[in-house]
């Protein structure tokens, strides 16, 4: 296969305005992946880069596989669209039963989307009308958590944490609240796993029920590990405790399984791996390996006979979109799910992880190094800011790692990895040498 692909000339001019980016920075000096194989990028002039993030926390089998490509070649010159309202096409029943066969404890009804952010709008969506389909329609409220994400549509904005995605977009959702995060540097710093100190900031959501009366509130929604927002990793006993308010007080608990869901933390889901299990859970991402936009929402049974109560000849959920349960996402989905199968990649971070758990601390003294954080094939390595320029030194460490062969995300002056679940130790080393030999060199 031929290596180089034409450069275009200067991108200062174009039309691309680019999401979640510095887009003057990048356009004076690109960042360009032409291709992509296995665990590596390649660029435009050929050269290989290390993907250390998986794309961004999706491609978890690895690039272009070839049974995911060829199922969707096959799809597209078969069925290309299908309406989902009121009509169907047959790979949509078979991916959702394929998924429900998987799914954790009752979470066996899935509602079809095309991304987290719209997996997550569903999920507060069904949160509330199921409620109201209960008789308890003064359940309005939605609770998220700071530093959470949750997407960028205006329902995952509002329960989101992250000041800066809020800041400039108005008053959001009436009626939202969050709970207090889970970070903690002074008494958990280079936690391995869960980090021993905070549970009880699970409590917090005792402080909303007591400050607007339980019966307002519909749902609350938390990222298993808080991602996004830096890898905040849950504190042990956390999670549980959550999911026991919840319960006392007639609370949904949604865990929004976006990164965590499809083996990240050596399970399927990453609900499994805590023994926690959510009312509603969201996905996106690795349902279709990065390949084709899709999302899904998991429901407990008893949400989704909910619905089924009113007469038959009524849109039980008028919600939905346009490419819900498309056909070439639902044979990408298909043919990624046998990949994992087959190569039983939704528990090997599990087998990976104390290699990678080593590799990861390894770091530790390394300079600006403040705290390492890690579970199941997930690190974080958290840098001390520049005085008065948080995120400059984060985004040197992603440039120069960018120039030394590896592809790695930072959220403000964390460096996150997740690489792909077929990585090998050998690779794994390989990119802790680039991340270790960029910190040296970062000012
Ligand atoms: C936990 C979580 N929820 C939602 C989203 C939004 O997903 P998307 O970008 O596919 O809309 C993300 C994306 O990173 C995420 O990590």
């Amino acid at each position: 296969m031929n290596d180089r692909v034409p450069l275009p000339a200067s991108l200062e001019q174009s039309a691309f305005f680019m999401p979640f980016s510095m887009n003057r920075q990048f356009k004076k000096s690109p960042r360009l992946m032409a291709r992509a194989e296995g665990i590596y990028y390649y660029t435009p002039e050929g050269r290989k880069l290390i993907d250390g993030t998986s794309g961004l926390w999706c491609v978890n089998a690895g690039h272009c596989r070839k049974r995911i490509v060829e199922a969707v070649q096959k799809q597209v010159a078969e069925l290309d669209f299908a309406p989902a309202f009121q009509m169907g096409h047959p790979l949509a029943f078979e991916f959702a039963d394929r998924l429900a066969a998987l799914a954790p404890g009752d979470l066996k009804r899935i509602f079809f989307t095309n991304s987290g952010s719209e997996s997550v709008d569903t999920a507060l969506k069904l949160a509330l009308a199921y409620h109201r389909a209960r008789g308890e329609g003064h359940r309005m409220r939605l609770i998220g958590r700071e530093r959470g994400y949750h997407g960028v549509n205006f329902g995952g904005t509002a329960v989101g944490g992250i000041v800066g995605n809020r800041k400039i977009f108005g008053a959001l959702v009436a009626g939202v609240d969050h709970l207090r995060h889970t970070h903690d540097l002074a008494k958990n710093a280079f936690s391995r796993g869960q980090p021993k100190h905070g549970a009880e900031l699970a409590d917090d959501l005792e402080r909303l029920c007591a400050l607007h009366d339980p019966s307002t509130i519909a749902a609350v929604i938390v990222e298993p590990v808080a991602c996004s927002g830096g890898v905040l990793v849950p504190p042990v006993g956390y999670l549980e405790r959550l999911r026991e308010i919840c319960d006392r007080h007639g609370i949904l608990l949604i865990f929004d399984e976006v990164i965590t869901a499809w083996g990240r933390l050596g399970k399927p889901f990453g609900g499994q791996h805590f023994g926690v299990l959510p009312d509603l859970m969201t996905t996106a991402k690795g349902i279709t390996n990065g390949t084709v936009p899709m999302g899904a929402v998991f429901m407990r049974e008893r949400i989704y006979e909910a619905f089924m109560t009113g007469p038959e000849m009524a849109i039980e959920m008028p919600h939905g979109y346009t490419y819900s349960s498309h056909p070439l996402a639902c044979a990408a989905g298909l043919a990624t799910l046998q990949v994992y199968e087959e190569e039983g990649l939704l528990t090997r971070a599990a087998e990976l992880w104390p290699y990678w758990e080593e590799q990861a601390h390894a770091l530790k003294g390394l300079p600006h190094v403040i705290d390492i954080r890690n579970i199941g094939l997930i690190a974080a390595i958290e840098l001390a800011p520049r005085a008065g320029a948080p995120g400059a030194r984060g985004l040197d460490v992603h440039v120069k790692a960018f120039e030394s062969g590896a592809y790695i995300r930072v959220a403000a002056d964390t460096i996150a990895l997740a690489p792909p679940l077929i990585i090998g130790k050998s690779e794994i080393d390989q990119l802790f040498d680039i991340v270790r030999a960029t910190l040296r060199a970062t000012a």
